[in-house]
């Protein structure tokens, strides 16, 4: 069986936190992975969640299965964060282990239910994505989504391409923050994007992996909301990863939304059938966090208040990159950890050996490993890579 194996390359993003860690630079910079960090350059663990561990560690009396679905609590703690007012048996959910799972379920859901559908994903969009689509036997297609030079949405070749699509296929669309280029639709454009997927028959996934860290928490959840309001049915693949620091406890969630009662079921079982053939039960421990914060409304409160003090640092970041570079006035309007700088390959190989600053291929950085006060010598560094 090995013998016959093509030989892999590891995977870029995460090939970056070890050739981090072995430089000896002492000024060296991270901009590689998305972690949220402080301005002393930690990830530390939510006060909220340290809070709701102790309570867990204390409280806890069994360590027994939980079921396919995972952490019911969790589930129903969730709806009203990610669904506001959307009645709640419209939605049926299941524990994931982290939004890649959900994802993964959500592929091999779509690949079943739609045989043949194409997924129309961005260009560029976060590259695990086409990854586990095509891993679940999906046809992938794109829709252009960014240009770099200006750091703007594409919106009218994203919408003539959605346009192409035939109905019955699907669209990955991601909610808020978007990874890689931190560009998201406008509220105005979400709805011409609803409009045209109802029109056109398509499927949607929405993939929301950071509520809470661009807009706001109602607001990253807007666009997803209407998109929902605008078709009989959708998926929503969610992640706590981010907005409660809960990274590797691998906490995320699969959403089914169709307001048809059968058909909500007949989704609900597939999704149940697919998740206990992948891990049988998801990890505990991070849904009993998020379960035990979001019921106790102080620990909600400080939670909420820790996650507003992250994302308002990533907006004096991207104030502070605006105000220094002047081709990077439009990350002040962009949302969450990522921004996509136009850089080739090269550029970004000179930036890690001439610099020590370490991000993706693609040119995305990852702003929350900056500093305000390092912004001044990265533009530096950036503006000379970038000279003819
Ligand atoms: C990222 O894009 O950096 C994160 O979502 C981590 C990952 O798994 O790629």
């Amino acid at each position: 069986v090995f013998s016959g194996l093509a030989p892999q390359a590891p995977d870029g993003l995460l090939a970056l936190i070890g050739a981090y860690r072995s430089d000896p630079r002492p000024d060296k910079l991270d901009l590689g992975v998305g972690v949220y960090r402080d301005a002393r350059g930690r990830t530390p663990v939510f006060a909220a969640v340290k809070a709701a561990e102790r309570l867990l560690v204390e409280g806890q009396d069994t360590k027994a299965y939980l079921g396919a679905e995972g952490d019911v609590g969790y589930l129903e703690a969730l709806r009203p964060l990610v669904f506001g007012a959307r009645a709640q048996a419209d939605v049926f959910g299941v524990q994931t282990p982290g939004g890649t799972g959900a994802l993964r379920l959500a592929a091999e859901l779509l690949a079943a239910g739609r045989p043949g559908a194409k997924l129309f994903v961005g260009a560029p969009t976060w590259p695990n994505h086409e990854q586990i689509f095509e891993a679940a036997g999906v046809t992938l297609a794109t829709y252009d989504y960014f240009d770099a030079a200006s750091q703007t949405v594409r919106f009218e070749a994203m919408i003539a391409a959605l346009a192409t699509a035939a109905p019955g296929d699907a669209v990955l669309l991601q909610g808020a923050c978007h990874n890689p280029t931190g560009a998201d639709l406008t509220k105005d454009q979400w709805r011409t994007v609803a409009d045209l997927v109802a029109e056109r028959g398509l499927f949607p996934i929405i993939d929301l992996a950071y509520q809470g860290l661009g807009r706001g928490l109602e607001d990253d959840a807007l666009g997803m909301r209407l998109i929902l309001a605008a078709v009989p049915e959708a998926l929503v693949a969610y992640s706590c990863d981010k907005n409660f620091g809960l990274y590797r406890e691998r906490t995320g969630a699969l959403f089914a939304a169709c307001d048809h009662p059968q058909r909500l079921s007949k989704a609900g079982s597939n999704i149940l059938a697919l998740a206990r053939a992948n891990w049988s039960m998801p990890p505990d421990h991070g849904a009993a966090v998020v379960r035990t914060i979001l019921s106790d409304s102080d620990l909600a409160t400080m939670w909420a208040a820790e996650l507003e003090t992250m994302r308002q640092r990533l907006i004096d970041v991207r104030a502070a990159l605006a105000n220094h570079g002047p081709d990077l006035v439009a990350l002040k309007d962009q949302n969450g950890l990522f921004a996509c700088l136009p850089l080739t390959q090269h550029q970004v190989g000179r930036f890690r050996d001439d610099h020590a600053v370490y991000l993706a291929g693609s040119g995305r950085i990852n702003l929350a490993g900056l500093t305000v006060e390092a912004v001044p010598d990265f533009i530096r560094a950036y503006q000379t890579l970038r000279q003819p």
